[in-house]
């Protein structure tokens, strides 16, 4: 079928939107019909070239990552069914997963399907079932796609491990924040920091990504969330959210979480900001205190290897530098349990979205992400 969508062909290159051929569902792949797409920051890492593998290891996994699809963090309704899935029809309401899950591999089977093997074909942007695109130009050259979903786009074709079912009443335009972000923040502070009851936690970054981890620390029952960013009208919203306090920058955090735990300082911290840079490691980890844990939510250029550590306190002081992704969720357990929470009014995903914009606007929402002007900005279809 004919369809459109937003398509990067060479990094530091806006978006372009295009019409495009979208072949049938093959063996294990659907049709989904999407409602809307989140404008996650890790799109923009590919625009950037944070996220953009080099060529040679673009060679061994056989394919070229441009031009690429965007978008990962999508719901919509199953329209069409390939040869052999068994779990989803036509008609069925899905989030797609930024992280499909197999339920088969050694990781799904410990429980941490966001360690899934096919995990391993994020960045391939090909079809994980055999390697092939179902995406191409109009005239015939093959596209990759964001994350195995490319959500950029009114129509896409994924492998049924990218899909979770949910409940058809649930509002797609709202569920498919949990498609990533509100997914991956919250899970941060609820699975990665491991947020108790009583403790205090500081989210640094309040994107996406940040307000999502504030929910989940508020949630967890934590006594101070502390909320930091450059921009103060997101710093206001997050009390909103659940923080019970806000800073403008690193070093203003270090100074009122000395104030609030009487020099005891955090109990964990959660680095949300839009890119990781090795240069913030340090002063998140001054903020927590002794057996304390800092988690890297946020992602770094991916052959930046520098930080900037105090390794004395890291062992004298017996402190945890934790990654995360997808907030360590299991995302057919927790994609369904979030949308609980949103449906009994415990989790916001309505203020979560701060602008809608049409496909054609896609740049434009881009641009308001990097002036700060959105938590999350939604396309819808
Ligand atoms: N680990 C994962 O699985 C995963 C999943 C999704 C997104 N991410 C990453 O999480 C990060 C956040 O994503 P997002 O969509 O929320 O981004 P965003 O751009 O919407 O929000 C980032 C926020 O950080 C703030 N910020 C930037 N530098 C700061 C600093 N030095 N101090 C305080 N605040 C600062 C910005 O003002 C902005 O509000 C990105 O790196 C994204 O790629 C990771
Ligand atoms: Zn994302
Ligand atoms: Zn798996």
């Amino acid at each position: 079928m004919q369809t459109r969508a937003a398509v990067l062909w060479e990094q530091n290159k806006p978006w372009h939107v295009e019409d495009i051929e979208l072949d049938d569902p093959k063996a294990g792949e659907v049709k989904v019909k999407l409602a809307a797409s989140g404008l996650c920051h890790s799109d923009e890492h590919i625009l950037t070239g944070d996220m953009v593998l080099n060529p040679e290891t673009s060679a061994l996994m056989g394919v070229e990552q441009f031009p690429i699809i965007g978008g990962h963090e999508g719901a919509g309704e199953v329209v069409e069914v390939g040869p052999g899935v068994t779990t989803l029809k036509e008609g069925d309401h899905v989030v797609l997963s930024f992280i499909p899950a197999c339920g088969r591999c050694p990781s799904c089977a410990r429980g941490y399907q966001h360690l899934c093997d096919l995990g391993a074909f994020l960045l391939a942007g090909r079809q994980i079932t055999d390697m092939t695109a179902r995406h191409h130009t109009a005239d015939g050259v093959d596209l990759g796609i964001m994350a195995c979903a490319g959500t950029f786009a009114p129509y896409t074709v994924v492998a049924e491990s990218s899909c979770v079912k949910i409940d058809d009443w649930i509002p797609l335009d709202k569920a498919a924040l949990i498609g990533c972000g509100v997914t991956t923040g919250w899970g941060s502070a609820v699975n990665a920091a491991d947020v108790r009851a009583g403790e205090t936690v500081v989210v640094i970054g309040l994107g996406g990504i940040g307000m999502g981890a504030v929910q989940g620390a508020a949630l967890a029952g934590a006594r101070h969330v502390l909320a930091v960013d450059l921009v103060e009208w997101k710093r206001d919203k997050a009390i909103e959210f659940g923080a019970t306090h806000t800073a403008a920058s690193m070093e203003e955090a270090v100074a009122k979480v000395g104030e609030l735990t009487w020099g005891a300082m955090a109990d964990k911290a959660i680095l949300c900001t839009g890119v990781a840079t090795g240069d913030l490691i340090h002063p998140m980890m001054s903020m927590i205190t002794k057996g304390g844990r800092g988690v890297v939510t946020a992602i770094g250029p991916i052959h930046q290897e520098d930080v900037k550590l105090n390794l004395f306190d890291l062992s004298m002081q017996r402190k945890e530098l934790v990654g995360c992704i997808f907030g360590n969720a299991n995302p057919r357990r927790d994609i369904p349990r979030l949308l609980r929470l949103y449906e009994e009014g415990r989790l916001k995903l309505d203020e979560m979205i701060t602008t809608t914009y049409t496909l054609d606007e896609v740049n434009q929402g881009y641009q308001d992400m990097r002036d700060g002007k959105n938590i999350r900005g939604l396309i819808t279809f």
